[in-house]
């Protein structure tokens, strides 16, 4: 097929009082430790950030014992090093692959119909959506084109992609003994993903909540003047 086949999927973070799952974030980091991270990386994330609230929430003591896991390129002894809490995550480590800090939000799960845009205004634009859907829709078919593998997926854009399925059952074993279905892993991964994409997601949902409670208590207050201020002139 052509490809860009996407599912919905019910995240806990969707509509005006969705949030983030913590424990959900926590299982997405490890998928992104153990499994991603081989290829890609997060340039833009500082490794202290997943010790975040409303974020994975990971310990202090934790997010340091964490950051020595990486080895980071220091410019200034040109050499690498242990990596530090206030360290961002490693670059991709394989050219072609892309660096996920903010994919979440660089792709589109829900296009169309043509033109109106009506498929996103009820589904969103589909981010997590799409990375979820990426990693779970092989369809076990291989061709090589100038020298690159290219495998089937039925939700890449063309169809054919150079990412070598990542995931499968049980691929992951999760510290909180979640269920690690090959998409139950995708989900999970997905989120974290968003989170590192929008980690201040709920402040925003909460400042638009309280405006828009805000706005509707005034507007209220000003019918009520109103009418009071034109009374004797009725
Ligand atoms: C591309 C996610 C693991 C190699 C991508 C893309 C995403 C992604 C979202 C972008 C697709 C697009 O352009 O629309 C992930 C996740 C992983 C993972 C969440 C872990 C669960 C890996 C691993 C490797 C890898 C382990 C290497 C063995 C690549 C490459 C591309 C790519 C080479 C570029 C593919 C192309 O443009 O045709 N990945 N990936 N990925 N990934 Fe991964």
């Amino acid at each position: 097929g052509a490809g860009g086949h996407i599912e919905d999927i019910n995240f806990s973070f969707e509509g005006p009082f969705g949030t983030y799952d913590e424990a959900q974030l926590q299982r997405g980091l490890q998928v992104y430790t153990e499994v991603c991270s081989a290829c890609h990386g997060m340039k833009f994330v500082p490794i202290r950030s997943i010790g975040a609230e409303g974020g994975p929430n990971i310990p202090e003591e934790q997010v340091r014992a964490y950051a020595e896991f990486w080895e980071v390129w220091d410019p200034e002894i040109m050499d690498w090093r242990t990596a530090k809490p206030t360290d961002h995550f490693p670059e991709s480590s394989m050219e072609n692959a892309p660096d996920l800090s903010l994919m979440a939000k660089a792709r589109a799960g829900f296009h169309g119909p043509y033109g109106t845009g009506l498929s996103q205004l009820f589904n969103g634009i589909g981010g997590p959506e799409y990375i979820a859907n990426l990693l779970v829709s092989y369809t076990g078919e291989e061709k090589e084109e100038a020298g690159v593998i290219l495998y089937e997926n039925t939700a890449f854009p063309g169809g054919w992609i150079a990412m070598a399925p990542p995931i499968g059952d049980e691929y992951v074993e999760f510290a909180d003994g979640a269920p690690n279905s090959a998409e139950d892993i995708a989900e999970d991964v997905a989120a974290f993903l968003m989170w590192t994409a929008e980690p201040k997601m709920m402040a925003r949902k909460e400042a638009g909540l309280t405006a828009f409670l805000f706005l509707t208590v005034l507007t209220v207050l000003l019918y009520l003047t109103n009418k009071r201020i034109w009374a004797p002139v009725k």
